[in-house]
C-alpha cells in the first residue's frame, strides 16, 4: 500500500472519530428489498455469479509437488481439479474426462500416485498440462478421432500473493483487473499457510451472512468478550471499490492518532506502521472477507479469510481459513492453535442470530435492510450485485440503485 493511501487512510480515521452526523452529501439510502434475499430467480441469476467470479481455491502450499492436487465443486455443476504441473505451475481443468464426462480425480486433495490425470470410468490419461495422453482400446475409435482435440477443458487460474484463485468464465478479465487497486496494495498475504480451516451451515441467503460481517456498527453488542475489546468501530474507515469489492480499515480500541502517524511516518513500509493500530480488512467480490488481519508480537501478520457459498436461497456455508506464515515442518504452538478457536468462537457470536433475520424477511414483516453511512459497504455490495447482473436483469422493484459513488 502506497504511503498516500495509508496516509488517506490516518485522515479517515480521523474524519471518522470527530464527524457527530454522516457526511453532509451523504443520501439518505433507500431500504435494500427484502425480496432480494427471498426471490429465487434472483438467487438462480446470483449463482451465475459464481461462476463469472474469480474464485479462491487454496494457498500454493497446498500444492507443494508435481501432481498435487485438489478438488473444487462449490457452484452447483461439475467440480474443476488443480493440479501442480511438471513445471511447477498450478493449472485449473473441469474435472471432465472429453470422452463421457467421467471425472478424472476422485477426492479432495492429495497427491497423484503417478503424474496424470487417469478417468476413472475408462481410464482415459491426460497430463498434467490436459492433453489426452492414452486411449485404452484404441482400435475401437474411428480413424478421425483427433486425440489432440480432447484436451481437458481449462478453467482461468492464477496466483496472487501466494493465494490461489480460478473463474470458470473463460472470458472473464485478468485477476489483476479484477482486484483492481486491491492486487498492489495488498502485500501482506503473500507468505500465508491455511493453520486451520472450519466451516458451519447458515440458515440464511449468502447475502445475508456476507453482509452481517462486512460492518462493526455490532461488535459492542455482539462481541463484547471477544472483537469489542480489540477495536473501536467509530473511527472505521471504509471504501467502497470497483466491481464490489471494499475495504474497511478499523482502529484498535485506545487508538493514539499521533502515534499512529509518527509509526507511520518512521516505517519504511508504511502500511507495517499503520497495521499496529488497526485492523485493515477487504470484501473481495462476491463472496470473500478478510474479516480479521493482525499482527503477532513478534510482527509477524496473520490473517482470516472467509467464502460464503449458496447451498440453497436460505442456506449457506460459512467456511473460514486461519492462516499464518508458513512454520515449515515444526509443530503449531498452542498459542497458534488456540487463534484458530478463538475464530471460530467469533465465528459463533456473528452468526447465531441470522437464521431469525432470514425468517423476518420471510414472514414479511421486515421490508428489508436499511443501511447507514456506516452500514454503506452492505448497500455497496447489493448494487454491485446488479451492476454485475446487469440491472435490466433485476425487476425494478427489487433494484438498488447505484446512487453510492466508487471511493477509490
Ligand atoms: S468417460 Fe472417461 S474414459 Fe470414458
Ligand atoms: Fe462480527
Amino acid at each position: 500500500m502506497e504511503r498516500k493511501a495509508v496516509e488517506e487512510i490516518l485522515d479517515d480515521i480521523d474524519y471518522e472519530f470527530a464527524r457527530t452526523a454522516p457526511p453532509a452529501t451523504f443520501p439518505n439510502l433507500p431500504r435494500i428489498p427484502a425480496r432480494r434475499y427471498l426471490d429465487r430467480d434472483l438467487y438462480e441469476a446470483e449463482l451465475g455469479l459464481f461462476r463469472r467470479s474469480w474464485l479462491f481455491a487454496g494457498t500454493v502450499h497446498e500444492f507443494p509437488a508435481v501432481g498435487s492436487y485438489k478438488v473444487m465443486d462449490k457452484w452447483g455443476g461439475a467440480s474443476v481439479v488443480l493440479v501442480k504441473g511438471q513445471d511447477q505451475r498450478i493449472r485449473a481443468f473441469w474435472n471432465v474426462c472429453q470422452h463421457r464426462g467421467g471425472p478424472v480425480v476422485l477426492g479432495e486433495n492429495g497427491i497423484l500416485a503417478s503424474p496424470n490425470l487417469k478417468c476413472v470410468i475408462h481410464s482415459w490419461v491426460y497430463d498434467l498440462e490436459g492433453n489426452l495422453k492414452g486411449v485404452p482400446g484404441r482400435r475401437d475409435f474411428h480413424n478421425d478421432f483427433d486425440a489432440g482435440a480432447m484436451h481437458l477443458k481449462h478453467v482461468q487460474c492464477d496466483v496472487w500473493q501466494g493465494f490461489v484463485f480460478i473463474n470458470l468464465d473463460p472470458d472473464a478479465p485478468p485477476l489483476k483487473d479484477w482486484f483492481g487497486p486491491i492486487h498492489d496494495e495488498v502485500s501482506w498475504f503473500d507468505g500465508l499457510r491455511v493453520a486451520n480451516r472450519g466451516t458451519k451451515v447458515l440458515e440464511c441467503n449468502w447475502k445475508v451472512a456476507i453482509e452481517a460481517n462486512i460492518e462493526v456498527y455490532h461488535i459492542n453488542t455482539v462481541h463484547p468478550e471477544t472483537v469489542a475489546l480489540s477495536l473501536d468501530y467509530r473511527g472505521s474507515a471504509h471504501q467502497l471499490l470497483d466491481r464490489g469489492h471494499s475495504r474497511m480499515v478499523v482502529p484498535n480500541r485506545g487508538y493514539d492518532a499521533a502515534q499512529a502517524r509518527a509509526d507511520v511516518a518512521r516505517a519504511d513500509i508504511p502500511v507495517n506502521g499503520l497495521m499496529k493500530h488497526v485492523n485493515v480488512s477487504y470484501l473481495l467480490f462476491p463472496n470473500h472477507l478478510t474479516p480479521s488481519q493482525n499482527r503477532r508480537p513478534d510482527g509477524v501478520p496473520t490473517l482470516t479469510l472467509q467464502q460464503f457459498w449458496p447451498l440453497g436461497i436460505d442456506r449457506t456455508l460459512s467456511e473460514w481459513y486461519v492462516m499464518l506464515p508458513d512454520w515449515g515442518d515444526r509443530e503449531l504452538s498452542d498459542e497458534e492453535k488456540r487463534g484458530s478457536v478463538y475464530y471460530g468462537v467469533v465465528m459463533d457470536e456473528d452468526t447465531a442470530m441470522l437464521d431469525q433475520i432470514q425468517k423476518a424477511m420471510q414472514t414479511q414483516v421486515l421490508d428489508g435492510f436499511l443501511t447507514s453511512y456506516h452500514e454503506r459497504r452492505i448497500y455497496h455490495h447489493e448494487a454491485s450485485v446488479d451492476r454485475a447482473l446487469g440491472e435490466r436483469c433485476v425487476p425494478a422493484d427489487m433494484r438498488v440503485p447505484q446512487i453510492l459513488p466508487l471511493e477509490g
